[in-house]
């Protein structure tokens, strides 16, 4: 038996959706583009959506954006909180904009930040927190919204690996001054390569259109509040305003998501079921501990730890699961801290105990939005050796 880490979402939908842009011989980013835009805006109650050509350069955008906003514009320098376990492109363009990053330890059981210890990192010169949901499952953000209102520290909220998931009643990706998203293949949607910046300010939302599009002014709404449309149509047409990029998508990407955004409910619900049923076979189990959720996880895939306590070596597991075709990868990149990209950094460390933990004793096993019963028990008859 194989049992894969992600697979297709796709069917006919998608196929269809792709022959009509084919057809159309219309490719680079329009109406598609923007009625899933829409769609995603509305999907998660959101007033604005930018679609980009990934994940990682919606994080991108999204930090340059907060750089150019009128009020309280992020500046070189500023500290950002973020968790010490998270994918390299929530940290990059952080780095690349020379903030200065502080560190701070997740919980051993949901992964996402230990509350207390985000709480005693705040300092004066904190100016944003960055949350990472991992794996589907939410950060605690009723605790970190009131946080960061009251210490008017700004929120951006990197839900690449947790789109549908729900804490509080509201989903996950919404709660931010901007929020990331991210449609690769093997995420909760798929329109192969994508990602989105969700936020509900007006000013922001064209400073992303902006960035996404070589800084230009072409794509700005009417009454955009970063700049003054002059008369002159022949200049208008080339007008740059800001240090942008080009990471625009396509409209096979647009479409494609237009099918996918249909299927995200019954996708989720799928995963949802067969974390049920993984969480009823792995939650006693003396030797591993499992991810625990926290509000309604989307539960991307399954982490496992070795329990720090016991003797039983992570890399004999590992070979088990290799030989028996379970594929398997360390936790969302582990501690980012352990990694050699870190030198580059300007950084300071709040904690890491648990972060390094879980790198050292830590995988994921796959999820998929179908029924895997029979692959959990695989794994489990599997790990019954230990
Ligand atoms: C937390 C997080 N942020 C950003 C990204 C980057 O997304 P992409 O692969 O679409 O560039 C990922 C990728 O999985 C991620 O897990």
């Amino acid at each position: 038996m194989k049992y894969e880490l992600a697979s297709t979402t796709w069917d006919n939908a998608e196929r269809e959706a792709i022959a009509r842009v084919v057809d159309s011989d219309m490719f680079t980013m329009g109406k598609n583009v923007l009625a899933f835009e829409e769609a995603f805006a509305s999907y998660f109650g959101k007033k604005y959506a930018v679609m980009v050509n990934s994940g990682s350069s919606a994080n991108l955008v999204a930090v340059a954006s907060l750089f150019f906003r009128k009020e309280n514009p992020l500046k070189a320098g500023d500290e950002v909180i973020v968790p010490c376990i998270s994918w390299a492109t929530t940290f990059h363009p952080l780095q690349q904009y020379g903030l200065k990053l502080r560190f701070v330890d997740v919980n051993l059981e949901t992964l996402n930040y230990d509350i207390d210890k985000l709480k005693d990192a705040i300092t004066p010169n904190t100016k944003m927190i960055v949350t990472v949901s991992i794996l589907g499952n939410p950060c605690e953000f009723d605790e970190i919204e009131k946080l960061c209102n009251e210490k008017g520290i700004i929120l951006f909220d990197d839900n690449c690996e947790s789109m549908g998931a729900k804490i509080g009643g509201k989903f996950t990706g919404t709660r931010g001054l901007v929020n990331t998203f991210s449609t690769f293949f093997s995420h909760h949607i798929s329109t192969m390569e994508g990602g989105l910046v969700l936020t509900d300010d007006k000013e922001l939302y064209n400073l992303l259109k902006a960035m996404r599009n070589h800084g230009w002014t072409r794509g700005q709404d009417a009454d955009s509040p970063i700049f003054d449309k002059k008369d002159d149509d022949f200049f208008e047409a080339y007008r740059f305003i800001l240090p942008g990029y080009n990471v625009r998508p396509g409209e096979l990407h647009g479409a494609i998501g237009l099918e996918q955004m249909k299927k995200l409910p019954h996708l989720i619900e799928a995963r949802r079921k067969n974390a049920e049923y993984f969480v009823s076979l792995f939650k006693d189990d003396k030797r591993f501990i499992i991810q625990k959720e926290c509000g309604e996880s989307s539960w991307f895939c399954f982490t496992m730890i070795v329990r720090p306590e016991l003797q039983l070596e992570r890399k004999d597991v590992l070979v088990k699961l290799k030989n028996a075709g379970i594929e398997h990868r360390i936790i969302t990149g582990g501690c980012f801290l352990k990694h050699d990209v870190i030198k580059y950094y300007d950084h300071t460390v709040h904690s890491r105990a648990n972060a390094d933990l879980a790198h050292d004793r830590g995988w994921f096993v796959g999820n998929h939005p179908y029924d895997i019963r029979k692959e959990i028990d695989y794994l489990h008859k599997t790990l019954e050796a230990f």
